[in-house]
């Protein structure tokens, strides 16, 4: 298939070169992100290739219908930023890549707890100019701590395996528990009670209308002077202005943060040269307990090497009907 591929960087060019040897399709690499201005790069196109910033919305599909495209191939698993009905609607068919690594993130998560809590980035750059107080640098035994898990799918799963094995007493929310994660010692418990009595809170339920903001001025008002709050699922999840004022009035000890409400200006790129527009993201960067990545958790290359291998994949599932073609619908997500 002619696959048009937007918000390419060198390491998709790089593993995706790699893994088509196999599959031969026919990938035009594009760097700009997918939009409404952007969309008609795609001209001449089977399919389109997109990640989570590019924005698959109503007019992008309506786009993609005049120019022919039938397949949104999506190079991640959340699928938030697509209009899946506009899909349908236009007989577009979305396929995601539903579990890469598990790995990568729930480890990812892991980094951003032990660099909060042991303060690791902030010691590195103290002992670089031979500043060698320990002062504001005390942590806390992760052993025998409370952690919280919103969403116990196949990451959260993941993270409370790492979790167990440091001891931890775990507590789990999901709307669909599971087994595995119960046989792991994940307790499942409501909400409030999650928010009251965890330590450490970590979020890896996807983006919907339900998780929206889910983490609020309330939600947060709930929780343990102190709390640990953790997000590398999806930057709606959390009301950054909340949280915020929850850092002021110290209610929430340490933030850490994968992914952010307004990433999409943000993130993937070097702006190191330019000024910050976003006053709120800025007010975030201010504080000493807040450590922000820009979106890495995917970021091994067991998973870029999956990533690849099931977009393909489903390019070729498409096309012939051979293997499986992970669809994401409006109304299901067939291979959840
Ligand atoms: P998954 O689909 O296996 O698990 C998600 C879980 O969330 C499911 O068990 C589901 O029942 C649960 N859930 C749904 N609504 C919920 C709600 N209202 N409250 C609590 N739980 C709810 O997804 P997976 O693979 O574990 O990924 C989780 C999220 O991680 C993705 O949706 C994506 O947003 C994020 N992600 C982030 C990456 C990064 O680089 N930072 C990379 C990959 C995924």
């Amino acid at each position: 298939m002619q696959i048009a591929m937007f918000s390419t960087k060198s390491y998709d060019r790089e593993f995706f070169d790699r893994v088509n040897a196999d599959f031969g399709h026919d990938i035009t690499y594009l760097e700009s992100r997918l939009t409404g201005e952007t969309s008609s790069l795609a001209e001449g196109a089977d399919a389109v290739c997109a990640f989570v910033n590019d924005q698959v919305d109503g007019q992008v599909i309506a786009d993609f219908d005049e120019l022919g495209i039938k397949l949104v191939l999506l190079r991640s698993a959340g699928f938030n930023n697509v209009d899946l009905r506009a899909a349908h609607d236009r007989d577009i068919t979305v396929a995601r890549v539903p579990a890469y690594s598990p790995h990568a993130v729930a480890e990812h998560t892991l980094a951003l707890i032990l660099g909060l809590n042991r303060q690791t980035h902030r010691a590195y750059n103290r002992v670089r100019e031979r500043n060698f107080s320990l002062e504001g640098l005390l942590g806390f035994d992760l052993h025998g701590k409370t952690v919280g898990i919103i969403g116990t799918g196949t990451i959260g799963t993941t993270f409370a395996q790492i979790m167990s094995g440091f001891g931890c007493d775990l507590l789990g929310f999901d709307p669909y528990p599971n087994d595995e994660c119960r046989q792991r010692g994940v307790e499942y418990v409501e909400l409030s009670e999650l928010f009251s009595r965890s330590h450490i809170i970590s979020l890896h339920c996807p983006m919907t209308p339900d998780t929206h903001h889910m983490i609020d001025a309330d939600a947060i008002e709930q929780m343990r002077d102190g709390v640990m709050l953790i997000n590398t699922s999806r930057g709606c999840i959390i009301d950054t202005r909340a949280v915020i004022e929850g850092l002021k009035s110290e209610k929430i000890g340490h933030l850490g943060l994968d992914v952010y409400e307004e990433e999409e200006d943000l993130f993937f790129e070097d702006l190191s040269e330019r000024i910050i527009q976003d006053d709120v993201f800025a007010r975030l960067l201010t504080f000493p307990n807040v450590l922000i990545t820009g979106h890495q958790g995917f970021f091994t290359s067991e998973a870029l090497t999956s990533i690849a291998e099931t977009t393909l994949q489903n390019a070729t599932a498409f096309k012939t009907g051979d293997g499986t073609l992970h669809e994401v619908t409006h109304q299901r997500v067939t291979d959840a």
